[in-house]
């Protein structure tokens, strides 16, 4: 048995997709961010395959009316399937055929952008007796490589509660993110969070650990999102249900991550995603690298 299956502590992801995309409009009026392409694969599969691959068998994807494509890149295209098919497309084909094949996709709805907290809130009818814990992945947050979440449901059997992932960011530049202030465990990037402040000016912040976004909930994180009233943005806030459960004794850990990230999210990190993903792939690779230096060089 492999240390990931040992230590499985979730079957269900839950992936919030019903934001309203305001950093991306216009674009966002007709098409999803999460269905944006980073070179040939909309985000929301990138992270779908992450959460599959750390045990998942089960997504839950909370969208909004009107959203729905977010769910159906995930059901078969039999139609398409067939054409492809017959035109001996077979490359083309295993990429149709991908999505569907990771996991099964379940929809919550969240009829109103009331907030991430609020979304995750929705998806509680989908889940069984079974369901001790989920991951919660946000689509437009790549984490790479993947494998973060294997390491934070080891935490979770060992210390229980719940786990959130965080980078180390230079303290000059940590003002933008979450900010966790945590105590030292015996492992140096396992810590034990006792609270969480947001945007924190440099010499206000507690750490240098700064939240990303995946998060393993232990099952009382919905009686908590119950609880919660609006805060920041006047939105139903994630972190202020973690910041109430910890508040009540329930243990909350960090994985610090030491990889890169992306944020889908923005223009700017949508394109230095597209952009490095591109450079890695072997059919545009080549020719956008030797395209780049030219543009940069005049
Ligand atoms: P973001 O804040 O990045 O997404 O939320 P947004 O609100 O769509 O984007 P902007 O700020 O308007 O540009 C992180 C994730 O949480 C989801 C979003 O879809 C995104 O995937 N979300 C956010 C919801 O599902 N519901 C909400 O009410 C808010």
């Amino acid at each position: 048995m492999t240390g990931a299956a040992e230590n499985q502590t979730f079957r269900t992801a839950i992936v919030p997709a019903a934001g309203l995309g305001t950093r991306f409009l216009p674009t966002t009026k007709a098409v999803p961010k999460e269905l944006l392409p980073v070179v040939d694969t909309p985000g929301i599969e990138i992270v779908a395959s992450e959460a599959a691959q750390a045990g998942a068998n089960r997504l839950v994807i909370v969208t909004s009316p009107g959203k729905e494509s977010v769910v159906n890149y995930f059901q078969d295209a039999p139609e398409l399937e067939e054409a492809l098919e017959r035109k001996g497309k077979s490359k083309l084909l295993d990429k149709v055929r991908r999505a569907p094949a990771l996991l099964d996709v379940e929809v919550a709805i969240q009829k109103e952008a009331l907030g991430l907290g609020h979304a995750v809130a929705q998806a509680e009818p989908n889940l069984t007796d079974e369901d001790e814990a989920v991951a919660v992945l946000l689509p437009d947050d790549l984490v790479l490589p993947a494998g973060v979440l294997e390491r934070m449901s080891a935490v979770r059997a060992r210390h229980g509660g719940s786990v959130l992932c965080a980078f180390d960011i230079p303290k000059a530049e940590i003002s933008p993110y979450g900010v966790f202030d945590v105590s030292e465990t015996d492992d140096p990037d396992v810590k034990q969070v006792h609270g969480m402040v947001e945007k924190p000016a440099p010499e206000d912040a507690p750490s240098t650990f700064a939240a990303a976004g995946r998060y393993l909930l232990d099952r009382a994180i919905f009686d908590a999102l119950g609880r919660i009233t609006p805060g920041s943005g006047g939105e139903l806030q994630l972190t202020d249900a973690v910041a109430l459960l910890i508040k009540e004794g329930h243990p909350v850990h960090i994985v610090v991550h030491r990889g890169g990230r992306h944020d889908l999210g923005n223009p700017g990190g949508f394109l230095r995603a597209a952009v490095d993903f591109a450079l890695d792939d072997p059919e545009y690779g080549p020719s956008l690298r030797t395209w780049l230096a030219d543009r940069i060089g005049n």
